[in-house]
């Protein structure tokens, strides 16, 4: 029905809210609407705060009789906060309306079982593409059991990522900028290679865009990345990926992986400690590497129109666009989403 879909498209603007807040939980967004008036409205907006349904009851006297438009299953257990699926039934609502089921096979269904088992009419797959599309990292990492893999890469027009010293290059405007900080909040890593962080001392934290910073990933088997960078001396927490050493100094903490499979081994790693999705932020070699040996499910290039003439090449991949903007006069950013995306 249409006013499902217009209204389901609200739940999913709410979701959005939640950004780069909430990781490695999903972004839900939740409508209570009755006689096609709205009662309420909420979203999931801190990772363990109240779940969209909680805060889209928050200021309704009497929900009986309303739908609830939720932009995923809502959940019929208890983790950090009570189920919602037990919410709804008392709140009386007549009929639910869920965009996605939860990915998890452990719990997907259970949520609308328990609505079901109460009498409430419950409709699932309103705008389903737009709801995976939004939370296609979450699904991404609940179906495979391994992380979600974004490259991003900034590049002139002649394709350079850095100078031909390997000095930096600010290829991004303030748009983009922001836009890579945003990409930042929303994954639960962020990873270069040592070369990067030696040559550009990165914070990669998240700044110009709210939300919380990332995990910091760095690969570095022979353990040469400089003692006084960033990554090692401000107070966030820095994982370096390396053959042998094995240590930790505060919270920064070297990870042993050995010599062989070194990649794949980081992988084992991830997948381990259920790191449901990775931003890797450059340079050359180490996005080649990821593009070679794992699969990559998403690449954002930025094209700069500065031409520097001579510099490090960008990573030989020339992703085929899925879309593209134009950030401001200088800049061009580039999607490939992968095929489980487009799907
Ligand atoms: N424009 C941009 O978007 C952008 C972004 C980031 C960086 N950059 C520029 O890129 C330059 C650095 O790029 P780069 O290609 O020389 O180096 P890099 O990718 O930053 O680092 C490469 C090094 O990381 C380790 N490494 C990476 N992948 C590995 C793997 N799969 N297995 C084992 N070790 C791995 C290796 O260290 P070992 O050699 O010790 O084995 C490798 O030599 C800098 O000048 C920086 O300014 C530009």
């Amino acid at each position: 029905m249409l006013n499902d879909a217009i209204w389901m498209q609200r739940a999913l603007d709410l979701a959005q809210l939640g950004g780069g807040y909430v990781v490695p939980n999903p972004w839900v967004g939740c409508v209570i609407v009755r006689d096609n008036k709205l009662l309420g409205e909420g979203f999931h907006a801190q990772y363990g705060g109240p779940h969209a349904e909680v805060n889209a009851f928050k200021d309704i006297q009497d929900a009986q009789g309303a739908t609830a438009y939720v932009s995923l299953e809502p959940c019929s257990h208890t983790g950090k906060t009570p189920p919602c699926a037990d919410l709804l039934i008392r709140q009386q609502v007549s009929r639910v309306v869920i965009c996605n089921l939860d990915p998890n096979p452990l719990v997907s269904g259970q949520g609308v079982a328990k609505l079901e088992a109460a009498g409430i009419e419950v409709h699932i797959g309103v705008l389903a593409r737009k709801g995976e599309l939004i939370n296609r990292r979450f699904f991404y990492f609940h179906r495979n059991h391994r992380p979600y893999i974004t490259v991003k890469y900034a590049t002139s027009a002649d394709q350079f990522i850095a100078h031909p010293n390997g000095d930096a290059h600010l290829f991004s405007n303030p748009i983009s900028q922001q836009l890579v900080h945003r990409l930042r909040a929303e994954h639960q890593a962020i990873l270069v290679g040592v070369n990067t962080a030696n040559a550009d001392n990165p914070s990669l934290t998240t700044r110009v865009w709210p939300g919380n910073s990332p995990m910091r990933f760095v690969l570095d088997p022979q353990a040469r990345m400089d003692k006084n960078l960033h990554l090692l001396q401000d107070e966030f927490p820095t994982y370096i990926f390396t053959h042998e050493v094995a240590k930790s100094e505060g919270n920064k903490h070297w990870i042993a992986l050995g010599t062989e499979n070194f990649l794949q081994k980081f992988m084992g790693y991830c997948e381990e400690k259920a790191i449901q999705s990775i931003l890797i932020e450059g340079g050359t070699k180490t996005i080649e590497a990821f593009i070679r040996d794992v699969e990559v499910q998403e690449i954002i290039h930025i094209e700069s129109t500065e031409v520097l003439g001579s510099g490090i090449s960008g990573p030989q991949i020339h992703p085929e666009e899925s879309e593209s903007y134009k950030l401001g006069t200088d800049n061009r950013w580039s999607i490939q989403l992968g095929k489980e995306n487009l799907a």
